[in-house]
């Protein structure tokens, strides 16, 4: 696995072997064990050109446990700001024998551009292109399923919000489908669900919240992603959290071990009550957690540490 642009056209097998990958990242990513030297001497380069909190901080710590150096490009103070084009870019950061480039673009299809135009030698992870995919997202989302339900194959699983401008839920539903969840729903206004998304995605559409998360295992709940509506219809936020919002009472509906998850960032007060994203069900920050140790698991991947033993381990590092 060179490039990690996408979860389509991945097996189950490639899923799961990227999960239980990441089982072994969990004890450096919890700092019992400080760094590992898997990728010691590679150059991980982080080119952000769209904001991020979560992805960009967690794979630069994830590169720094992998022992690899880290170069953050700020876009803003970069000379793309003086008019640099992408690949003249690209180009330059090759010169300075880059390994890896970790690609949040604005554009859909950007890190898949990068991908096709980079050295033979140099990896592309995708950390979020346009609204199409978050392949990384959706794996520490599966993980952190996995650590508390166990087997996917009997899960009720609902994605709540704004289906339509979200790379995260594409990644998810990828995931969930190819780990063989058959109920997979969607909850959310008509003109935020992408056209024909049951015959497309293979999910079932709801636009009642209760109904939708009736006996679900996990719900998942999305944000308005504002910066990707182009002109349609948006809801004003106090009509949506009336409709959409996710409080204790409407949580009720599901299990009653039903988790809540929330990619990040949250509107409080929008897409969820903060009694219920500070809740006892809510996993909002496990899946931060587990995103160091997915990120580590992926990384290494591609960068060609197929065999990862923890007996590799080099605590003393640093
Ligand atoms: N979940 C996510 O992609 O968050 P950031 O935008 O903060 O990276």
């Amino acid at each position: 696995l060179r490039h990690f642009l996408t979860l389509d056209g991945l097996s189950r097998a490639h899923l799961i072997d990227i999960l239980d990958r990441a089982e072994g990242f969990l004890g450096i990513a919890r700092q019992a064990i400080k760094k590992v030297p898997l990728c010691r001497g590679k150059i991980i380069a982080n080119l952000f050109f769209e904001n991020s909190t979560r992805t960009r901080t967690t794979f630069e710590l994830a590169a720094k446990r992998l022992s690899a150096d880290v170069l953050n490009l700020n876009v803003n103070t970069s000379a793309t700001a003086k008019g640099e084009t992408l690949l003249d870019t690209l180009r330059n950061l090759e010169a300075m024998h880059v390994d890896m480039f970790v690609v949040r673009h604005a554009d859909s299809g950007a890190a898949h551009f990068i991908a096709r135009h980079t050295a033979a030698h140099v990896s592309v992870i995708n950390a979020g292109d346009g609204r199409h995919s978050h392949p990384t997202q959706g794996m520490l989302d599966m993980f952190t399923i996995r650590q508390h339900k166990g087997d996917f194959t009997r899960l009720k699983v609902a994605i709540v919000g704004d289906v339509l401008h979200s790379r995260v839920a594409r990644s998810q539903i990828t995931a969930l489908t190819t780990l063989g969840v058959e109920d997979v729903r969607i909850i959310a206004p008509r003109t935020l669900i992408p056209a024909h998304a049951e015959a497309t995605f293979g999910v079932t559409v709801y636009h009642d919240l209760r109904a939708g998360v009736r006996d679900v295992d996990v719900v998942i709940m999305l944000r308005l992603q504002r910066e990707r509506m182009d002109g349609g219809f948006i809801p004003s936020e106090q009509e949506y959290f009336r409709l959409f919002g996710l409080t204790e009472k409407r949580l009720a509906t599901a299990k009653p071990d039903a988790i809540v998850m929330h990619p990040g960032p949250i509107n409080r007060g929008v897409e969820m009550d903060s009694r219920v994203a500070d809740g006892p069900r809510s996993v909002i920050l496990e899946q931060v957690s587990n995103g160091l140790a997915v990120r580590m698991a992926i990384m290494s991947l591609c960068i060609g540490a197929h065999n990862f033993n923890m007996n590799q381990q080099d605590a003393a590092d640093e």
